[in-house]
């Protein structure tokens, strides 16, 4: 299992540490949630932010935008060293041409949906996509409860990739421990991301070698 550890449960009074952490951890990336304060309800942080993350990180940023109008920001993100960026479905009326500028941008294009927003919705996207993320909570808080209809979303997920041929991996946000972890590797997931999992945990790194085991 691939596994990507969100900051947003970091200490940000200390935020070296936690990312020095991260980076002698089994963590295969590290993922940055960006929050608007108008597309979800909460405002995390900002460019300055993540540049300083950018400068202390050794693995690949896998920057998660919960803004309206991502596309507006492509060029700032791949600044900000993201190697994978993940846009919003719910937040893009012009989707495709929107993934063709983070390609285009020399980032991995991904696309994040909602709980609510079936996975049909991306059909005719799918084959250009790097990455589906798969939201398993309402998008702007972590330590949430895990929406257990995630794994049904998960099951049609891998049964369109599998129909369109379709490379992309396909990542799961919100309210992932190593219970729901497990059921999430039995359904097909290639990434976790985890947040308060991996940070409330008496040893972080030991959370997420649980993690990679699944
Ligand atoms: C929530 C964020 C998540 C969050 C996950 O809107 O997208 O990445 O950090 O946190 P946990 O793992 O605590 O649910
Ligand atoms: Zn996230």
């Amino acid at each position: 299992m691939l596994v990507s550890p969100s900051l947003l449960s970091a200490h940000f009074g200390h935020l070296d540490n936690d990312i020095e952490m991260l980076n002698a951890s089994e963590a295969d990336m590290l993922h940055i949630d960006v929050m608007d304060g108008v597309f979800v309800p909460n405002i995390s942080f900002g460019f300055p932010v993540m540049k300083y993350i950018q400068r202390t990180a050794t693995k690949p940023l896998d920057v998660h935008l919960m803004i309206v109008e991502p596309q507006k920001f492509v060029g700032e993100v791949r600044d900000c060293g993201a190697e994978i960026m993940n846009v919003h479905f719910e937040a893009c009326t012009h989707l495709n041409r929107t993934v063709q500028q983070i390609k285009n941008a020399g980032m991995k294009a991904g696309v994040t949906l909602n709980p609510a927003t079936p996975v049909c919705m991306l059909r005719d996207i799918i084959a250009e996509l790097d990455l589906v993320l798969l939201m398993s909570v309402n998008p702007g808080f972590g330590g949430q409860k895990f929406i257990p209809g995630t794994l049904r979303k998960l099951a049609d997920l891998r049964q369109l990739i599998a129909e369109t041929g379709s490379k992309a991996l396909v990542e799961v946000d919100g309210g992932v421990n190593h219970e729901t972890g497990k059921q999430l590797a039995a359904a097909g997931a290639d990434i976790l991301v985890a947040g308060n999992y991996v940070f409330s945990a008496p040893d972080p790194a030991a959370a997420i070698h649980a993690l990679k085991q699944l």
